[in-house]
């Protein structure tokens, strides 16, 4: 399934097509782009827009008839009262393009009244992404019940060199939306970290990047006790993957991606509860973000060192797995007593994070759905970021605003260093229930103290377990977006 999007300059009253979407910011009159649309619809769209029934709010939407005009229906979506335009376009566009999907549309037309041309970049994200659906293991249904996916788009804009330029930067973007949201949904029987290992060789093959997949044997080699520990419950051959794109200049220092990537997590010899454990697939999601963005980042030519990090493995009890109690140590040499199997992302992390020094990075991002108090703080809105280097936190954030992914941050005060602190080891991996995210993050920054560094939370935002209007349940994309903004606004 891949949605191939067209631009046409042409009054919106004459694009034919089985629905068009109208894009209309809160409180608008009738814009001047529709008024023949609205003279051969008998004025419908005015009259709805002076009665108030529809207002133009977020998510709001309104469907018509088509009347004398091409379009055989119209649908008004809101976008509500932001001056967010870019994140705004994208929602409206993507609730859009599912719409479109749902309906079996076959195609879609959509037209955004006062859109500049570097808007259709958001917009071409926003359908691709609503029209995203994993059905890989569904079995088709009967020919006579087949709904037509979604696989044609037109965006009703000036087509000038501008406008085409930004569409080729939305479906790159939306392409890296793709790679990873597909590696999320998939269950953690066919995600596996070969997998994963192997989706980071295809995406180094097509864009000429330096792929290494370190195994356990490697690891072994590197004293990576901590990332280690983790896999020592599962026969998988957990990965340790670094991709290396080098379009920047030489002597720039590269920017480093590291994400989590628990292709399952069942919180080992400390079991999770039974109670939608299921979702503990999506604890991959820093790592499928990684992908994405490189997917991404490639397609967008950056001029940027970029390096794509990720640690891949299953967290399982066994006789073989760690145990609470344990002291491992990791490759910086600090040793880790394991009081939680279950905190075993910043474990993974913790080695990855020393191990990106080799780099000499510029800055560290690292992404990973680390903690449920995140989720807790949070809920499914923000992205919970923390970094000791306030300009780089900064910069993250406005990245993250950007992409439509917020991030709100939370303190790195050594107040909270206490919680970690091990009567046996160097430090302990949980500091209690208090400042769940906080102290995760605390422990990741005994690892990551040689370069300026930001963590993500994504437990929150990486996937969603309700479904709603503008947000399908299932993988966001989250971090994606994040990080190609952040590598983006770092090209200049
Ligand atoms: N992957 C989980 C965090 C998580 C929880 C993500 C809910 C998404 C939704 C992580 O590995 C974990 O289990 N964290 C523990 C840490 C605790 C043992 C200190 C948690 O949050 O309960
Ligand atoms: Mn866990
Ligand atoms: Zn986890």
């Amino acid at each position: 399934m891949s949605l191939t999007i067209a631009l046409r300059d042409a009054d919106a009253a004459e694009v034919e097509t089985p629905l068009l979407g109208v894009l209309v910011q809160a409180g608008s009159t009738l814009p001047r782009e529709l008024s023949a649309l609205d003279e051969r619809m008998g004025k419908a769209i005015s009259r709805a827009l002076s009665r108030g029934d529809f207002k133009g709010t977020r998510d709001e939407t309104l469907h018509f008839d088509g009347g004398t005009s091409r379009a055989e229906r119209v649908l008004l979506v809101g976008l509500g009262a932001t001056t967010e335009t870019a994140a705004s376009l994208r929602r409206g566009a993507s609730l859009l393009g599912r719409q479109a999907h749902r309906m079996g549309a076959g195609s879609v037309a959509v037209v955004a009244p006062g859109a500049s041309a570097a808007d259709i970049e958001s917009i071409a994200v926003g359908l691709d992404v609503g029209a995203w659906e994993y059905i890989d293991l569904k079995t088709p249904p009967p020919e006579a019940e087949r709904r037509k996916p979604l696989t044609r788009a037109i965006i009703v804009a000036d087509a000038g060199r501008e406008a085409k330029d930004a569409l080729a930067r939305g479906e790159a973007i939306a392409a890296g939306y793709g790679v990873s949201r597909r590696l999320a949904q998939m269950p953690g029987n066919l995600c596996t970290p070969e997998l994963l290992a192997k989706t980071a060789t295809d995406i180094g093959r097509r864009h000429k990047m330096k792929v290494t997949v370190l195994g356990r044997r490697e690891m072994e080699r590197q004293k990576m006790g901590s990332f280690l520990c983790v896999a020592q419950g599962t026969p998988e051959d957990p990965k340790l993957v670094t991709m290396e794109y080098r379009k920047g200049k030489r002597s720039d220092a590269p920017v480093v991606l590291v994400g989590k990537g628990l292709c399952f997590d069942t919180g080992g010899i400390s079991i999770k509860p039974a109670d939608r454990m299921e979702l503990m697939k999506f604890d991959m999601c820093g790592a499928a973000g990684v992908l994405g963005a490189m997917e991404a980042i490639a397609r967008l030519r950056l001029k940027v060192n970029v390096v794509g990090m990720f640690g891949a493995t299953t967290n399982m009890p066994s006789g073989t797995a760690v145990k609470p109690g344990d002291v491992v140590i990791s490759h910086l040499g600090k040793s880790i007593e394991i009081i939680n199997t279950d905190a075993e992302g910043r474990l993974v992390l913790a080695d990855l994070l020393s191990y990106a020094r080799r780099f000499k990075p510029a800055a560290v991002i690292d992404a990973a759905t680390l903690t449920g108090a995140c989720v807790i703080a949070l809920g499914h809105v923000a992205t919970g970021v923390l970094g000791s280097n306030q300009e780089l936190v900064d910069e993250v954030m406005a990245a993250a605003k950007k992409a439509a992914e917020p991030g709100w941050q939370l303190p790195l005060w050594d107040d909270y260093k206490e919680l970690i602190k091990s009567d046996v080891a160097d430090i302990k991996n949980t500091g209690g229930r208090a400042g769940g995210t906080i102290t995760a993050a605390m422990f990741l920054k005994e690892f990551a103290e040689e370069y300026p560094w930001v963590h993500l939370d994504i437990a929150g935002t990486a996937y969603s377990e309700t479904d709603l209007v503008a947000i399908p349940r299932g993988p966001t994309g989250v971090p994606t977006g994040t990080f190609v903004e952040f590598v983006r606004g770092r090209a200049g």
